[in-house]
């Protein structure tokens, strides 16, 4: 515990030894002044020029390593900022001044690198001017398509009748009044600029603002901002989405960012369309992702995107045009479709053709010898001879023919067919010329 402080104070006095400096000087030195004529320089936007005088003497001056520490605070945040040790009596910085600040800047002694003696801290408290009520309020920008930007705002709570509010910004050293005012449908007033000149490749790179009153309302409190474009930026949406058939969704970051790949967070909905059911899903870094997805439905995918992993940007951006994704079962029903049809016409093509050449044979009768020769199988058992015998009584055919025709008023139809059978009889008397024996000889 004491071994420290011990170690420190063998070590200054070894080293102011060494060093062939007077011992009395610091050995006489109970404290430091701190820095006095403190001078405050505005440069507008916040901006400031700080100047002072250490105060401290020659002798000191001349043999040791005077160093200034500089500190700043805003009221809303109540911290002290920023200890870094400064070579000179001179320090930049800017604020956003609405929000109250306070600096402070302390003298530091060191002997070898290390502190032998501090000073108190002198401290100053920059007003911003103006009643804090007539403030522009929610102040916000959105920095979009590269070098377009629109901040809004809303009227503070005691703005004078009468009065206006006056954006000016600052960026790469060139100040300029926005010109195109704007109320929106909210009712915030705004400004819009067309023309932010690109920062080329610079990410820490700010744009400082101002919202104060015009000039016959100089009562208006100023409010400063210190922009982080990367911050505000609301990048293009990702371009060229597109689905491959084994449902892997690949798309181009915007275009024309100098950004990393690496920077860039995706966001994908996956959208059912029949449901309306919603998904997101997301990815860093890569532009592509594989859907898990039921083939049988119909879909729609878009992307929009953000800056996360570098910085993290407050927008994301539009979505993407949407690409859709058809579902798989009606895309094989209608070849199932196309496929039936096509064989269907060719059939009946087929058909067609056949029934021409074949029309008179399906239309013509096919005669049934069961039905006319009943007779011969029912009553004579199949014995053609007997019942030849029976039905040819006569030798005259005609006649044969006609008494048949008496006896059993047969209908004309069958006459027809009688006399079919009639000319197969002449079958039967060739028979009886060839072998000898004539028909009505049997019976
Ligand atoms: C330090 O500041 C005080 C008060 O301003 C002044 O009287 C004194 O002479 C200064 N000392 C030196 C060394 O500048
Ligand atoms: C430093 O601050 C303390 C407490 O505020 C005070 O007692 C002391 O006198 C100051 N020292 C100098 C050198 O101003
Ligand atoms: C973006 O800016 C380009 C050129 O500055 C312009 O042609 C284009 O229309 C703008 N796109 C949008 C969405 O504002
Ligand atoms: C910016 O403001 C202009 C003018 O009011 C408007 O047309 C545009 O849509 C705004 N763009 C964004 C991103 O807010
Ligand atoms: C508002 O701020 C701008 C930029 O700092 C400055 O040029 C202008 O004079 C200020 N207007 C008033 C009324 O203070
Ligand atoms: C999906 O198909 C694309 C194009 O055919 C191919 O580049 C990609 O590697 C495939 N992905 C998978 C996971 O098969």
């Amino acid at each position: 515990m004491f071994l420290l402080p011990a170690y420190l104070a063998i070590h200054l006095a070894f080293s102011i030894g060494s060093s062939n400096k007077t011992p009395d000087l610091l050995a006489n030195l109970n404290h430091l002044n701190p820095p006095t004529d403190l001078k405050i320089v505005d440069k507008q936007f916040g901006e400031f020029e700080f100047f002072w005088n250490s105060n401290l003497t020659e002798d000191l001056l001349a043999n040791y390593q005077v160093k200034y520490v500089f500190q700043s605070r805003y009221d809303d945040v109540g911290v002290w900022e920023n200890g870094a040790r400064l070579p000179q009596s001179q320090h930049d910085s800017t604020f956003e001044l609405h929000r109250g600040v306070s600096i402070r800047i302390k003298n530091v002694l060191l002997s070898n690198g290390n502190v032998c003696r501090e000073s108190n801290w002198t401290e100053k408290v920059i007003q911003s001017p103006g009643n804090p009520e007539t403030l522009a309020a929610y102040f916000s920008c959105v920095l979009y398509n590269h070098s377009r930007m629109n901040c809004t705002w809303r009227p503070g709570s005691k703005l004078p009748i009468g009065s206006q509010y006056r954006m000016y910004y600052k960026y790469f050293g060139n100040t300029k009044e926005c010109a195109h005012y704007f109320t929106d449908l909210q009712g915030r007033q705004g400004c819009h600029i067309d023309e932010l000149p690109i920062p080329n490749d610079d990410p820490d790179e700010h744009v400082l603002i101002c919202v104060n009153g015009s000039n016959n309302s100089p009562s208006i409190s100023p409010y400063y901002v210190k922009l982080d474009t990367q911050l505000f930026e609301k990048y293009n949406p990702p371009c060229n989405v597109k689905i491959f058939p084994n449902l892997t969704v690949v798309w181009d970051k915007p275009p024309g960012y100098s950004i990393a790949d690496h920077c860039f967070e995706y966001q994908l909905q996956l959208t059912e369309l029949a449901g309306n059911n919603i998904e997101s899903f997301y990815v860093q870094a890569v532009t592509k992702y594989i859907l898990n997805i039921n083939l049988s439905k119909r879909y729609s995918v878009k992307v929009r995107t953000k800056m996360k992993l570098c910085k993290e940007t407050k927008y994301w951006s539009e979505w993407s045009d949407e690409v859709f994704i058809e579902p798989k079962k009606l895309f094989n029903g209608w070849v199932v479709t196309t496929v039936l049809i096509m064989i269907a016409a060719m059939m009946i093509l087929l058909l067609s053709l056949i029934f021409r050449r074949y029309k008179d044979f399906i239309f013509r009768r096919v005669p049934d010898p069961q039905k006319n020769f009943k007779e011969l199988f029912e009553e004579y058992n199949g014995d053609f001879q007997k019942w030849i015998g029976c039905q040819i009584p006569a030798s005259k055919y005609e006649e044969c023919a006609t008494v048949v025709i008496e006896e059993r008023t047969r209908p004309e139809s069958q006459v027809k067919k009688y006399s079919s059978i009639t000319k197969d009889l002449f079958t039967a008397e060739d028979y009886r010329h060839s072998t000898g024996k004539a028909v009505g000889q049997i019976s």
